[in-house]
């Protein structure tokens, strides 16, 4: 009682303290607290997380001077979203302005489809890179949104303007050794940028999208079976990377089995060609070799098998999410999630080549093709999440959709060192192999 009377008369000499001040006092005073808000309002802005993640960057740091969800961002979104065949679909590609989502869209508009890309640009690699393949795009009229898979509010906004009747979800957080560095970029793009996108397509979406995305091969992680099958065991993966895809297969399986959303997984295997990823060993070992720079190439331990990949061509690749677009059943669910009229389709497949081929064979490839020898420098594999062997089994998706890849490794190399001369104006003679 005595406290709170005590408190009492404080507060009111306090208010009678600042009643009774002089008037410059008083201003003196304003001004401090309006220095103060200032500042505080400053550091807020300016510490405001550069990073890619969510609605503010896709609003605020978009290169496109279009993008303010006004009338002629729409009207760019409705433009090439629109189909050019009357039959065409509607497809939005996630991480269009990566290397497998712009051949995806230039084969899907090419042939009539209407397609909006989806692209946040960040810099795992050279953005100078996905800017080009924007940029290239552009030219034959395919628009790429520049925001992140986690900006929900983006998202149902691109479905209210055009229904997609698919999505090609190729966005993510690739590379097996960055996981080290990075791990949460994984989390934010595979898992929660994942789930984001099913979370729309389920509930906010009307009718809903069949999903066909990019798992990996890695999921078969410390998997011995050769070739690799769908059926194989996946629950053993190598490194962050690939527990990321695996978990998008079990989440899918939660999608499908609740919302009834139509869902295809499609294990690509090392895919290489024009306008690739500057962080595989293919194009590393090429930028190297015409450096005259080292080159490290990872030798296996005694006893184990060479280390070898399923190289895959990009073509290949793209025939092959291509038919599993086409053969993608409609999504049963019922608008606003939560029941479906039945059972939706669920599918897994292997997109490889079925031949793999030994680290060292690539680099001599790449040395006859570019006419220079490479300074190899050969250490034991450290463990640091990449497998020592893949190897596609890809008959169900030649059952399902005719899958067949036609590019032996050679072949696909040699496109991939003619697009890499030119595109980095690079003056050597290339060598015909
Ligand atoms: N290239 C391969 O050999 C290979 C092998 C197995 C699986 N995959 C998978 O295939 C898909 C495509 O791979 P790629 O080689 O074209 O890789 P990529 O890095 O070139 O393309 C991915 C694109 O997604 C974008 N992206 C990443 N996180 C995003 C987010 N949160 N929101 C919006 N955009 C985002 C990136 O900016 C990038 O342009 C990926 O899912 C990858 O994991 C690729």
């Amino acid at each position: 009682m005595k406290m709170d009377k005590f408190n009492k008369t404080t507060s009111l000499r306090r208010v009678r303290q600042v009643q009774f001040l002089p008037c410059y006092q008083v201003t003196i005073l304003t001004c401090l607290i309006l220095i103060v808000f200032l500042f505080v309002f400053t550091l807020n802005h300016h510490s405001f997380p550069n990073t890619s993640t969510g609605r503010a960057r896709s609003l605020l740091s978009s290169s496109s001077p279009e993008f303010n969800g006004g009338g002629q961002w729409e009207k760019l979104v409705r433009q090439s979203s629109t189909p050019r065949k009357v039959t065409g679909k509607t497809v939005l590609v996630t991480g269009a302005a990566g290397f497998v989502g712009s051949h995806c869209v230039l084969a899907l508009k090419k042939r009539g489809d209407g397609v909006l890309g989806l692209d946040n640009f960040n810099s795992y690699y050279d953005p100078s890179l996905k800017r080009s393949r924007q940029a290239h795009l552009s030219k034959h009229g395919i628009f790429i949104v520049d925001a992140d898979i986690n900006d929900a509010d983006l998202l149902k906004k691109l479905f209210e303007i055009t229904p997609f009747t698919h999505i090609l979800h190729l966005a993510a957080q690739a590379g097996v050794r960055y996981a080290i560095e990075n791990p949460n970029s994984y989390i934010h793009s595979n898992i929660a940028g994942f789930v984001n996108l099913l979370e729309v397509a389920a509930k906010n979406t009307n009718p809903q999208p069949a999903i066909v995305w990019a798992s990996s091969s890695s999921v078969y992680g410390l998997n011995t079976e050769t070739p690799f099958s769908e059926s194989d065991r996946t629950d053993r993966p190598a490194s962050l990377y690939a527990a990321t895809k695996k978990a998008g297969e079990e989440i899918a399986h939660t999608y499908n089995h609740i919302y009834g959303l139509s869902l295809t997984g499609l294990r690509f295997f090392t895919v290489y060609g024009p306008w690739g990823r500057p962080d595989m060993a293919y194009f590393f070992f090429t930028k190297a070799i015409l450096d005259h720079g080292d080159i490290t190439v990872f030798q296996a331990g005694d006893g184990d098998k060479e280390i070898a990949r399923d190289f895959t061509y990009i073509d290949d690749v793209v025939h092959g999410c291509v038919g599993a677009i086409d053969t993608a059943e409609k999504s049963t669910g019922v608008p606003g999630g939560g029941q479906k009229h039945g059972p939706a389709q669920l599918r897994v497949y292997n997109l490889g080549n079925t031949s793999p081929v030994p680290v060292s064979r690539l680099v001599s490839i790449l040395e006859c093709l570019l006419g220079r020898s490479a300074n190899k420098n050969t250490v034991r594999m450290p463990a640091n999440g990449d497998v020592p062997y893949t190897h596609a089994n890809v008959s169900l998706a030649n059952q399902d959709f005719g899958y067949r890849p036609t590019t032996d490794l050679t072949t696909g190399l040699r496109k991939f060192v003619k697009w890499y001369v030119k595109y980095y104006s690079i003056q050597t003679k290339l060598v015909r192999y």
